[in-house]
């Protein structure tokens, strides 16, 4: 199993991706659809692995600083994808809020691999980033089984930010 950063580093290049995908689907609102669906798939389950996985374990004084802020990041992506899930994409705002998700999940993903991860890389040792990987990795494909569509568990999570 890779190593923790590693994983989640390539997860958020993956989702990235997807959504420009959807976003760059200017003329077909059914396809773009799909397509954000796909994305919200993936990023509501690398939300959930974070939160209940990864920031409970690295959670220390060092880190807490980020992480609550990471975890604002994360509420405000569940907003918007709750937001998303809720509009007809020929809607004249889902272009414009699917565009803000994108930008958002940018700027997060950024901020993660900038604050956190090297953190992380300096202060925990390979074989945990590796157990903490693998982890992460079983609860996504348990959580991806257990629901048709995995986007939807973050539709009761937009309140609050997540508690760790
Ligand atoms: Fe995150
Ligand atoms: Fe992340």
């Amino acid at each position: 199993m890779v190593e923790v950063v590693t994983y989640l580093t390539k997860q958020h290049r993956e989702v990235e991706g997807m959504l420009n995908k959807a976003v760059d689907c200017k003329n077909d609102p059914q396809k773009r659809l799909e397509l954000f669906k796909e994305a919200a798939d993936h990023l509501a389950l690398h939300l959930e692995s974070e939160e209940q996985v990864l920031f409970p374990a690295v959670k220390a004084a060092k880190t807490k600083d980020i992480l609550m802020e990471s975890l604002e990041e994360h509420l405000s992506l569940k907003r918007l994808m709750v937001d998303l899930m809720a509009l007809d994409p020929k809607d004249e705002t889902f272009e414009p809020k699917l565009k803000v998700l994108a930008e958002q999940a940018e700027h997060h993903h950024g901020e993660e691999e900038e604050d956190l991860f090297p953190k992380l890389k300096k202060g925990v040792p390979q074989d945990e980033r590796e157990r903490l990987a693998a982890e992460m990795d079983a609860l996504q494909k348990r959580m991806d089984k257990q629901k048709a569509q995995p986007r939807n568990i973050v539709k009761g999570e937009t309140d609050a930010a997540a508690t760790i």
